[in-house]
Order: C-alpha cells, then sequence, then structure tokens
C-alpha cells in the first residue's frame, strides 16, 4: 500500500526584509518581516510525496534528480523530524479514539519525495522559501495534521527562513517573537489574498546568470560585522512593521509604496556595510530605481505610482496598481529592450496586454526621456506580470 498527496505553494517577495538570525539552527530571525504572497499561475513548487512499508528508505528529488546527501541536510532533517513527531503524537491520540486496529504508523514509513519548481528556467527565482513551505505543507497534509497554518509556520521555518511566509496566500508578517525555542518565532496571515484587488506585480528578470553570496551565507557576515544592522533592527523596522500593517489595512498606496522602496533600500545598504560589503545590484538593478524614481516624480502630484523591491540578486520586482501596469511595462521595454525572437519577454497570465504593442505606447507625460541611457538587448531577460495569490493547496491525493 501506498499513500499519496500532492500540493502547490506560492512564491512571497518581502517588502520588509528578512536578514539576519539570533539563532543558525532553528532559523529565529533578528527582526520581523512582511511579505506578499504571489499568485501561484505563474510561480509555484510541487510537491509530491509517497508513504509506504515497503521503501527501504527516505528519498528526494528535485526538478527530477536525486538528492543523494539528505541525511546531511540538517534543514530537511528537521522538518522531517518536527512532522513526524506531531504525527506520531496525533497517532497516539487516535489509537486511545478509535482504537490500534484503524490507525495507519505514517510517522514510521519512509517517504519518497518529488519537488519541482515550474520558475521560467532563465528566471534565477529559485526560492527555498516556495520549496520548503510546500515540503512542510505536503507532509502535514499527507499526515492529516490537525494543526494551523501558523503552527505549520514553525516547521517550514526551520526549512527556510523566508519559507514560513509562504504557508499563507494574501499579505503575510513573520513575527520574529522572543522565545529561544522559536514557539513564538511565526508567520501570520495580516490581509487576505484579495484584500486589495488593484495590487499587483512586475518580475523584471535582470539577466545575470553568477550566483553570487547565498543568503544564508549573507546574512551571517551581516550580523557579525554590520552596525547599520543594529540600528536598523532596533530602531527601524519595529516602526516600519506596524506602518506598513497600518498601510495594508487601509490600502494605503502611498504609505505602502515609500516602505517597500525604504525599506529594500535598507536591506541593500546593509549588504554594503557588510565586511567585506556584499553587493546583489548590478547596473540594471540601479537603472530599474532610477526609472521608477523618475516614474514617481514625472506626475504632477508626485504620486507614487511604482514600488521596487530587490531580494539577494539582481532581479527587480515593482509592485503598482493594475491602472500603471502598461506604462511600467511600456518604461521598462524602452530602457532594456528584448533579445531578437525572445518570444516569451514579457509574461501576461492575465492576458492584460492582449491587443497592444509594447513600446507603442508613449511616455508618460512629464517624464524625463534623458535619465538614463537604453540598455543592450536582454539586459532584462523576461517581465512576469502577476499578482496577489493564495497560499498552499492540494491538488492531487484527496
Ligand atoms: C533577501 O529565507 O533564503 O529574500 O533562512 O537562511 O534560508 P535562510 O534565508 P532565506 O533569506 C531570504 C532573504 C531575503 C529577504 C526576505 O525574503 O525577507
Amino acid at each position: 500500500t501506498v499513500y499519496e498527496k500532492t500540493a502547490t505553494s506560492p512564491v512571497n517577495i518581502a517588502v520588509i526584509k528578512y536578514w539576519g538570525k539570533r539563532d543558525t539552527s532553528l532559523i529565529l530571525p533578528t527582526n520581523s518581516s512582511l511579505s506578499v504572497t504571489l499568485s501561484q499561475d505563474y510561480l509555484h513548487s510541487k510537491t509530491t510525496i509517497r508513504a509506504s512499508p515497503d521503501f527501504e528508505k527516505t528519498r528526494l528529488w528535485l526538478n527530477g534528480v536525486e538528492d543523494t546527501d539528505i541525511e546531511k541536510n540538517k534543514r530537511l532533517q528537521n522538518c522531517f523530524r518536527e512532522t513526524r513527531r506531531l504525527r506520531k503524537e496525533y497517532e497516539e491520540k487516535l489509537c486511545k479514539d478509535k482504537g490500534a486496529d484503524n490507525v495507519i504508523p505514517l510517522s514510521e514509513y519512509n517517504l519518497h519525495i518529488c519537488s519541482e519548481n515550474n520558475f521560467p528556467t532563465a528566471a534565477g527565482l529559485a526560492s527555498s522559501a516556495s520549496g520548503f513551505a510546500c515540503l512542510t505543507y505536503t507532509l502535514s497534509q499527507l499526515f492529516e495534521l490537525p494543526i494551523s497554518a501558523t503552527e505549520l509556520s514553525k516547521i517550514a521555518r526551520q526549512g527556510s527562513g523566508s519559507a514560513c511566509r509562504s504557508l499563507f496566500g494574501g499579505f503575510v508578517a513573520w513575527e520574529m517573537g522572543s522565545q529561544d525555542d522559536g514557539s513564538d518565532s511565526q508567520a501570520v496571515q495580516v490581509a487576505p489574498q484579495d484584500h486589495w484587488p488593484e495590487l499587483e506585480a512586475l518580475i523584471c528578470v535582470v539577466s545575470d546568470t553568477k550566483k553570487g553570496t547565498s543568503s544564508t551565507e549573507g546574512m551571517q557576515n551581516t550580523v557579525n560585522t554590520s552596525t547599520l544592522l543594529q540600528h536598523r533592527i532596533e530602531h527601524v523596522v519595529p516602526l516600519r512593521m506596524k506602518s506598513m500593517i497600518k498601510a495594508i489595512h487601509e490600502r494605503d498606496y502611498q504609505k505602502f509604496a515609500e516602505i517597500t522602496m525604504q525599506d529594500s533600500n535598507q536591506f541593500h545598504a546593509v549588504c554594503l556595510d557588510t565586511f567585506p560589503p556584499i553587493f546583489y545590484l548590478n547596473d540594471v538593478s540601479r537603472a530599474i530605481i532610477r526609472v521608477i524614481t523618475e516614474y514617481n516624480s514625472s506626475n504632477p502630484e508626485r504620486k507614487l505610482k511604482a514600488a521596487y523591491t530587490f531580494d539577494a540578486g539582481p532581479n527587480a520586482v515593482i509592485y503598482t496598481t493594475s491602472e500603471n501596469i502598461p506604462e511600467i511595462i511600456n518604461l521598462i521595454a524602452k530602457y532594456f529592450p528584448s533579445n531578437e525572437n525572445t518570444s516569451d519577454y514579457f509574461s501576461d497570465p492575465f492576458q492584460l496586454f492582449v491587443g497592444k504593442t509594447i513600446g507603442e505606447q508613449p511616455l508618460p507625460l512629464g517624464f524625463n526621456d534623458q535619465i538614463i541611457p537604453v540598455f543592450p538587448k536582454g539586459s532584462v531577460k523576461q517581465i512576469l506580470h502577476t499578482k496577489v495569490g493564495e497560499g498552499p493547496k492540494v491538488i492531487a491525493g484527496e
């Protein structure tokens, strides 16, 4: 007999960044963070888990290739151990209520796990967040664990910090907590997926295949060497978390956009303050910042119409509202034109751009055309149009 479940989980992009751990094995952060869950139509991880008394050992395949070193992977083992422990507790409870004959000892079976990302190969968006969220969520579903997403987030967190935020759709806070055992370092939903329907995102995939410093390694160097990080975690993030939650509740785009850009800037400043310094932004990233900044100051009321944010790499994520999407795509396409024959330069699962041609719209009124040079073709490989999405879901094995 084989027991099987398949589930998918979303990607999340932080608007208040997690950067720094106070405990590296439990993965407890030095500050709270907040993210937006992106639609799974375009980006998600998918995991299938089988349990059987006949499997000789637990095995894992990532994008079709077996990982033969899983015993040494502490983060993975933490997720297995914690979900198995809860399953064991649950089995003991079921035994008491129903009698041992009715309980399948799944906690003792070995597992076969297949995990895939559907991200476009070029994207370099490969994120441990959706992957570990999906692993933890699929295990909890297979094991039929009677626990909340917030409880589960404490397990996903031990796989990768940002993964805890991918257990919810919509707008999600990771509360840093203060306990040494991590029992209060958890994700909570700030607002559901349909709370702010106008809010959308454009992901600009910047061509840079070189893998820089990993988040895990980079953030510990920051913790050990940056004095600016101390200022950030004590005096900046606590206030920003409050203002950001308020902005989201009130759908206040001005405040949301301001904090998003300021927090991305401060995260990259903290990287520069690390010794030796860490650079995640490249020339294209910085030029995208200039285009967005000019776009925001070109309208008469100087209203913020777009907000950029960057993680540990050069790709830009631009949060904006629906009505500005065509203008922004047009601007990006003007300064960062596509390669010849790139039919997938612009991906729009929501069909917003049907019947329109990129590059044929006039520039926004008052936009200073001279601010930056046009970059070589292919500097931005792809623009993905996406929006706020839902949390993990079971797709097979119900
Ligand atoms: C810049 O969650 O990848 O994306 O906990 O070591 O696995 P580990 O790090 P990870 O770090 C993400 C850092 C970030 C900011 C964020 O997502 O909040």
